[in-house]
């Protein structure tokens, strides 16, 4: 055949493939008619298809119309390993190491919404790598009690912060074709019994504490779904919630993305159907409980739906909304044919987790300048405690990794210290000497059979010549610590610290010690140390990070994402004994009343004028600033709009960031308010000397409360006050203003 010849076939071939690409295929059409146009092929069988699990993380597609099979996975920290199809189990691919991101609440303390953008878009890279079209997170549950075993997935107890960094999140995410799925829609607070607890929550608590981060993610973030909770609320499992689902989530908000329920939360045919879950997953964990060739055909939403339409008991009306917002779901992911390729465990994904981990870590105390250590001025350095050495992405549930580099605490510190200063270990006490999860194992023995009195004469006589001792301990990813499906059982930490760190701090005044965790921790030894870093779950750059913080290369930055008590009953909710809720036997449930309502963590504290140990938006700099006088000006009086300006000045001797708060206290309500409320912050960088000017819009909606009786928010008229803040107790500044 001719050149020409083949230009002309080829032209041919073109023309005929153009004419007949459907509407559904082709990108240009309008979305809402590709979406009409794929639905009227399909067949009933395919629709009930594509609305539930054809494994443990996959959805089956429809191939006859080309629609691939739909794959997601966890989250929120990076991407999970694969898993077999059936299982829990990794399959073992040697193909699935990720990034080990920093865990949520460290991205939360970071304040700064660039950097959680910066996350959602690596992580998004790393799943479209992997093959994955959507992940299992951001988590943004309120943090309500210290005890819950998932904290560390979230972004702490204030509304507002979780609302400004989980917007950002969804954002990165789904800028590359990645679906978020927000979770976990709601209430999910705590984890004991987490498919039993059924929430009792007042309407203003509910649209105040627990809603706005989901709202946030939905209305500015367009997260594309959501995942139903496992626990209930209003009796009813939130996977098919109708008060959360159909009229909050479907009608108030708008959504128009996908539920898609926790895996093994969907309990029933009729209630999925009718209110609002879209996409079923996990039903019956190993997935063939149900002994038939295909256990995914009797899920909720399978046959017994199929049958249900069949015999007249359901039209196609609620079946064809579902497959609409899943063959929207495929627009915006799996058929984006612009959709970049991905990249795995890149440099740039490390740099992005080292830069949330630096400007994560939180300086909570540090008496007479005792950090940053100097290299020149140090010989020796005791480093204690099992959490120097234990590797933690692996486990925790299921945000568990497989990473492909995690450097540990003493290993960071011994390399950044490398023919510098001497860096000696004492393990200090033994805690959980395991390392593994669903088949992943970190490899590390760390069994020692010495007793806890040998650990602790060996790391005291070592700590006795040393220039400084550092002790790296918290909590881990075992059952009933930083874990998913169980909450702590005290406040306290574990397997004897308080008797380590209280031992080292009298042989060694300079002391430091490092908690390792998601939650916070008693510390009734806090005075007695010279300073105290929280330094969460940091991921692969774990040892890099903590050492640039310590050693001073970086000036820490991170705010504590929620108040930091001194004694359990400071927070709300066991002041009240309103946690873990009371058994119904008749009902098989546990009712948990939320009764300290509104008041959650410093809007507790403010009220009851106890002071905690750590205050929320709490953090030390390697240098101090001084805030000017706020000035507030009104930009629209009817509008109820203000705008309220600052200067902000290093004023001392080297790069640092302050966090600005602001905060708005309602100063004449007709309904109780907490004394203040966070609405705004900006983190400003800020060279010795430099002075910044800060600038915060104020509108109605941030001097609004829920108003129950009307089912809407509401701003009163009154005197309020606008509130710069260092932290929550630590106030610089205030300026009134009226509200007409
Ligand atoms: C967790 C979810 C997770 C899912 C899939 C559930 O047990 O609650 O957060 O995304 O499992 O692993």
């Amino acid at each position: 055949m001719t050149s020409k010849a083949t230009l002309c076939l080829a032209a041919l071939l073109g023309v005929q493939a153009a004419a007949q690409t459907p509407l559904y295929l082709d990108p240009t059409a309008p979305v809402e008619q590709r979406i009409d146009d794929a639905l009227s092929r399909m067949t009933l069988d395919e629709k009930i298809r594509v609305i539930h699990a054809q494994s443990k993380f996959s959805a089956a597609g429809v191939p006859r119309l080309g629609l691939p099979d739909f794959w997601t996975d966890d989250g929120p920290h990076g991407v999970r390993p694969d898993v077999l199809w059936d299982e829990w189990e990794q399959a073992g691919q040697t193909n699935d190491s990720c990034t080990a991101f920093p865990a949520l609440t460290c991205l939360a303390a970071t304040w700064n919404p660039d950097l959680a953008r910066l996350y959602g878009r690596s992580l998004a890279e790393e799943a479209l790598y992997r093959g994955k079209d959507m992940i299992l997170g951001p988590g943004v549950n309120i943090y309500r009690t210290p005890l819950c075993g998932r904290n560390f997935e979230y972004m702490g107890e204030d509304p507002w912060l979780a609302s400004r960094m989980v917007v950002p999140y969804v954002e990165g995410l789904q800028s590359q074709g990645v679906a978020a799925c927000v979770k976990h829609y709601a209430l999910n607070n705590d984890e004991e019994h987490r498919h039993q607890v059924n929430v009792i929550v007042s309407d203003r608590a509910l649209h105040e504490i627990y809603l706005p981060a989901f709202r946030a993610a939905v209305c500015e973030g367009h997260a594309w779904a959501i995942m139903g909770a496992y626990n209930l609320y209003q009796n009813q499992h939130n996977c098919h919630n109708a008060t959360l689902l159909n009229r909050i989530l479907k009608t108030d908000w708008a959504f128009d993305g996908v539920v898609v329920s926790d895996w093994g939360g969907t309990h029933s045919t009729a209630e999925a159907i009718a209110n609002g879950l879209d996409m079923e997953f996990g039903t019956w964990t190993d997935g063939l409980t149900m002994g038939a060739t295909n256990a995914y055909d009797n899920y909720y939403l399978a046959n017994p739906y199929k049958q249900a339409i069949k015999e007249g008991r359901f039209s196609t009306a609620e079946l064809d909304d579902k497959v609409r917002r899943i063959l929207r779901l495929y627009m915006r992911t799996t058929l984006d044919r612009t959709r970049p390729l991905g990249s795995l465990c890149s440099e740039s994904h490390y740099d992005a987790a080292m830069r949330v981990a630096c400007e994560g870590i939180v300086l909570l105390q540090n008496r007479d300048g005792m950090l940053p250590i100097s290299p020149a001025r140090t010989r020796r350095i005791l480093v204690v405690g099992e959490n120097a050495v234990k590797m933690m992405t692996v486990g925790g549930g299921s945000s568990s990794l497989k990473a492909q580099r995690e450097t540990s605490p003493l290993d960071g510190l011994r390399r950044r210290l490398h023919g510098l200063v001497q860096v000696d270990y004492a393990r200090g006490y033994v805690g959980d000497t395991g390392g593994s999860y669903n088949g992943v194992s970190t490899g590390q023995d760390l069994t020692d059979h010495r007793t806890p009195e040998q650990l602790i004469d060996e790391a005291v006589s070592m700590a006795r010549g040393a220039d400084c001792v550092i002790v790296f301990g918290g909590l881990n990813k075992s059952d009933y610590q930083d874990c998913e499906g169980h909450d702590r059982q005290s406040y306290g930490l574990p397997y004897g610290q308080d008797r380590l760190v209280e031992a080292l701090a009298e042989a060694n005044p300079r002391t430091v010690f490092v908690s390792i965790s998601g939650n916070a921790v008693a510390m009734p030894w806090a005075h007695k140390v010279a300073a105290i870093v929280q330094g969460w779950f940091l991921g692969s750059m774990t040892g890099q990070a903590l050492a640039a913080v310590l050693v001073g290369d970086v000036s820490p930055s991170g705010r504590l994402p929620f108040s930091w008590m001194k004694s359990l009953d400071h927070y709300g909710a066991h002041a009240l004994g309103a946690y873990p809720g009371t058994w119904r036997e008749a009902r098989d449930v546990i009712d948990e009343e939320y009764s300290e309502d509104i008041f959650v963590g410093y809007r507790w504290t403010d009220s009851r004028q106890t002071e905690p140990l750590f205050a929320f938006g709490h953090g030390l700099t390697y240098t101090t600033f001084t805030y000017g006088k706020p000035r507030i000006t009104t930009l629209d009086d009817a509008q109820g709009r203000y705008r309220l300006t600052l200067t902000i000045t290093n004023t001392g001797q080297r790069r640092g960031a302050e966090v600005v708060q602001l905060y708005i206290s309602d100063l004449q309500s007709s309904v109780p308010r907490p004394v203040k409320e966070l609405k705004g912050f900006r983190k400003v960088e800020l060279e010795p000397g430099q002075t910044a000017e800060v600038v915060f819009d104020i509108d109605r909606r941030m001097l609004s409360f829920y108003d129950d009786t009307l089912g809407r928010w509401r701003a009163e008229p009154g005197r309020f006050e606008a509130i710069v803040a260092a932290s929550a107790t630590d106030i610089r500044g205030r300026a009134a203003f009226e509200l007409k």
